[in-house]
């Protein structure tokens, strides 16, 4: 297994490359199992998630090819699934433990075939993550589903979908994009109440939209889908990662420096960097061309000590649960006390024990963490535990005097492309180990 080996005390300066949104990328993957069209999809990141989703796409049957960009930063992948028709359409349990938002195919499956087999996905690092909300939801439209030796085993008995008025019991990403995608086929209206309004729903409903569906509310809580009987092919360029964005500013704001971010939405890190503003970091947004390029310039003076904030993750537009990890490495740097409160995952703090290991001052009670800084880290090994865990203890590394080795980073491979690389480029000393070899 690959280890990172992190020197802190670099100062930060140059220009990071954005790659698209991972969690935009998945679900348009997945929605291209509604049309016969040639679906082109650019800007997907070049991680392991999206490997594994086009892996999924491959076992239902469909024909994907995929060209890697010159910095090998991203993907485009052009899918086609006019030869499913027949198949299996059966979603592997091999495939799914490694990444549950492969239960993304489920709602398109069974909106466009009627019939579908997914593994349900287990627990994970952070949580229990169960799908009661998309299968609750997919049955009152008109699935029948039974849960056999593992597998969400779903067909539809009358043969097409049907719309619902529906009101999800709580806020849920993947069960609003399943949903969305399995009401554009489904025949008549189907409105979703409380429903997620994260940036990455609303590129999966320019997608949609951009293949014939007809979605109202886009960005608000009530999205109203009249189902089509047929949808076309598109090309749709996925949006810019804000996770990905919002680790790089934390790592910024532990290192110090300048830095720009190339390919952003402003729009969609303003839970983060109006906080970072408070703490004392510079944000400065940049565009051309009347706005088709925005850029975002962070800075902080690496003498200036950054001030304690309190976060308590939210849905969004709240602090989003995917920057808690990276904010609480920050916050072991800032002068004075840290309430962090975790609202969305009953596990997402083991982080915070590694932390502990580098030095940091914290303490963990149930959902909330309080952080007493700043802290000295001092460099020792590691353990990743979840993908953004892991972008923690880089973080934390870019901070603390001499090396912090971290092990498992395959974890840090399923959402950052090129994470070491791209550090790399704006001077973090940062090296990868491959194998655990020196
Ligand atoms: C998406 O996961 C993201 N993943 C997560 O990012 C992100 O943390 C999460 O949304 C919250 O923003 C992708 O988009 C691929 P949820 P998702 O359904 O859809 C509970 C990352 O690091 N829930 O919004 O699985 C659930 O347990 C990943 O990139 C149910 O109870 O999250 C959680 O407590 C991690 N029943 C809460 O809802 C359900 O049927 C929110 O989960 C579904 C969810």
């Amino acid at each position: 297994m690959d280890r990172l080996i992190v020197s802190g005390g670099n100062i930060l300066s140059g220009t990071v490359p954005i790659s698209g949104a991972k969690n935009a990328a998945l679900p348009c993957l997945a929605a291209s199992l509604l049309t016969t069209g040639k679906i082109v999809l650019d800007h997907l990141p070049a991680v392991a998630d999206i490997r594994t989703m086009i892996k999924v796409l491959q076992a239902l049957g469909c024909d994907v090819t995929v060209d890697k960009t010159k910095d090998a930063f991203e993907l485009s992948a052009v899918v086609k699934t006019d030869s499913l028709e027949n198949g299996k359409l059966e979603a592997p349990y091999e495939l799914v433990k490694t990444m549950r938002a492969s239960i993304l195919v489920l709602g398109p499956l069974l909106a466009r075939f009627g019939r579908a087999s997914v593994s349900l996905p287990g627990g994970c690092a952070i949580g229990a993550r169960p799908v009661n909300l998309h299968l609750d939801a997919l049955q009152r439209m008109g699935a029948k589903i039974t849960i056999d030796g593992g597998y969400i085993v779903a067909s539809v008995p009358g043969g097409r979908l049907t719309g619902i008025d529906h009101t999800f019991d709580k806020v849920s990403v993947g069960a609003t994009e399943n949903l969305m995608m399995a009401a554009c086929l489904a025949s008549g209206v189907t409105v979703l109440r409380n429903a997620a309004v994260e940036p990455e729903i609303g590129d999966l409903a320019a997608m949609l939209r951009a293949m014939g569906a007809k979605i109202d509310g886009i960005g608000t809580p009530v999205l109203t889908i009249v189902g089509s009987d047929l949808l076309g092919g598109c090309r749709h360029a996925v949006i810019p990662d804000r996770i990905e964005a919002g680790t790089f500013i934390c790592a910024l704001a532990a290192a110090g420096g300048d830095i720009v971010l190339e390919r952003v939405e402003p729009d969609d890190l303003r839970p983060l960097t109006d906080l970072m503003t408070i703490t004392g970091c510079g944000i400065e947004e940049q565009s051309e061309r009347g706005g088709a390029v925005k850029r975002l310039r962070v800075f902080k003076d690496p003498g200036v000590r950054l001030r304690s904030r309190d976060v308590i993750t939210a849905p969004h537009p709240g602090f989003p649960t995917d920057l808690q990890a990276q904010m609480m490495a920050v916050m072991t740097q800032a002068a004075g006390i840290s309430i962090i409160r975790e609202t969305i995952f009953e596990n997402r703090f083991q982080h915070a024990m590694e932390l502990e290991r580098l030095g940091a001052n914290l303490r963990v009670e149930g959902n909330t963490a309080i952080v007493a800084g700043p802290s000295q880290l001092k460099g020792c090994t590691v353990m990743a535990t979840d993908l953004r865990a892991s972008a923690a203890l880089v973080i934390a590394g870019l901070a603390a005097k001499g090396d912090v080795t971290i092990d498992r980073v395959y974890h840090l491979d399923r959402g950052y492309a090129g994470i070491e690389r791209k550090l790399q480029t704006v001077g973090a000393g940062v090296q990868r180990v491959k194998g655990g070899r020196v």
